[in-house]
């Protein structure tokens, strides 16, 4: 499904298409985390598509908010695609899926990122509901969008990034009552960053954490599979995967791992399909001395 284009001057609106769309699988299938926590996140995101505008405000206050949460590099974004597109595959429906980047907003000076804060969340987000579809807006990094407003941030910050957070609270509960079949993923790796009553607005708080040692393992396999079909070392294996889980390196560095192994042998980048663990292994050893040195 192509993306939609973007109408220009709305701002902070960085992707708009409509899911299922095959490209997207992979943002649900190989993004290892446990299955525990993805069928929360599929069983939240199909109840509040499906259910939510039957709800009562003051009975079960669903915000239709779901944050993911946890350190760089462990799948959030991904996560939230790939969530949308599965949702749609499983409510049986298109969805509007609409990307919106804090980056993507004004200067934080002038009131203007409030205004245009204001705007997507009282003109732009409704006017896509209105099309009619399930739609699920991803608030990417969403601590730059809803700076917490502690003291230590009010002296730091400047007066108009608190207003900017009460144009998001404004928002969110604005949409949470005009628009019944919008659901936000907020994302953030820096949860203590963000305001307080977001996230007491939300109604699942995932933890994406540092892959274990079978997570990890799953992630090594999947990325050299994408090189070489060969057979690999079981106990080798299970031995770098162990170190790379003790060592808490976050799955998308587990992944640049295996690049890594090809960038420090001319003959794998010639000839990928030569790699083996060892060659992983030498470069997670590589990585974690320059770390050491660099310390
Ligand atoms: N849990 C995971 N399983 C498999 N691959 C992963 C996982 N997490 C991250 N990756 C790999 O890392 C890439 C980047 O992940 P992503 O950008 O979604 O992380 P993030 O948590 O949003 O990071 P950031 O906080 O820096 O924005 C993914 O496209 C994927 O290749
Ligand atoms: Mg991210």
């Amino acid at each position: 499904m192509p993306a939609i284009v973007i109408p220009p001057g709305v701002e902070g609106i960085v992707g708009l298409r409509e899911l299922p769309d095959e490209a997207w699988d992979d943002r649900w299938d190989r993004i290892f985390v446990s299955e525990a926590m993805k069928d929360r996140l599929r069983n939240y995101m199909v109840f509040s598509l499906r259910h939510r505008h039957r709800l009562r405000e003051v009975a079960l206050p669903m915000h239709g908010l779901l944050v993911l949460s946890g350190p760089p590099g462990t799948g959030k974004t991904t996560l939230a695609g790939g969530l949308a597109n599965r949702a749609a595959r499983e409510i049986g429906s298109p969805i509007l899926f609409v990307d919106i980047n804090p980056h993507a907003f004004p200067s934080q000076l002038l009131g203007e990122s409030q205004r245009s804060v204001a705007r997507l969340f009282e003109r732009t987000l409704p006017d896509l509901a209105q099309r009619g579809l399930p739609t699920v807006v991803l608030l990417d990094e969403v601590e730059a969008l809803a700076v917490s407003r502690t003291g230590a941030s009010l002296e730091t910050n400047p007066v108009d990034v608190h207003r900017a957070t009460d144009a998001v609270l404004a928002g969110v509960d604005h949409v949470a009552r005009a628009c019944p079949n919008v659901t936000f993923v907020a994302t953030t790796n820096h949860r203590a960053g963000v305001d307080g009553a977001f996230l007491s607005r939300a109604d699942l708080i995932e933890e994406v954490g540092f892959p274990g040692a079978d997570a990890v393992r799953t992630i090594l396999v999947d990325t050299i599979r994408e090189l070489t079909d060969a057979p690999l070392d079981e106990p080798e294996l299970a031995v770098l995967a162990e170190a790379c889980a003790a060592s808490q390196i976050d799955a998308r560095q587990v992944r640049k791992l295996v690049l890594r192994a090809v960038c420090d042998r001319r003959e794998l980048a010639l000839d990928p399909t030569a790699i083996r663990i060892a060659d992983v292994e030498a470069a997670f050893r590589a990585e974690r001395d320059a770390l050491e040195a660099a310390v």
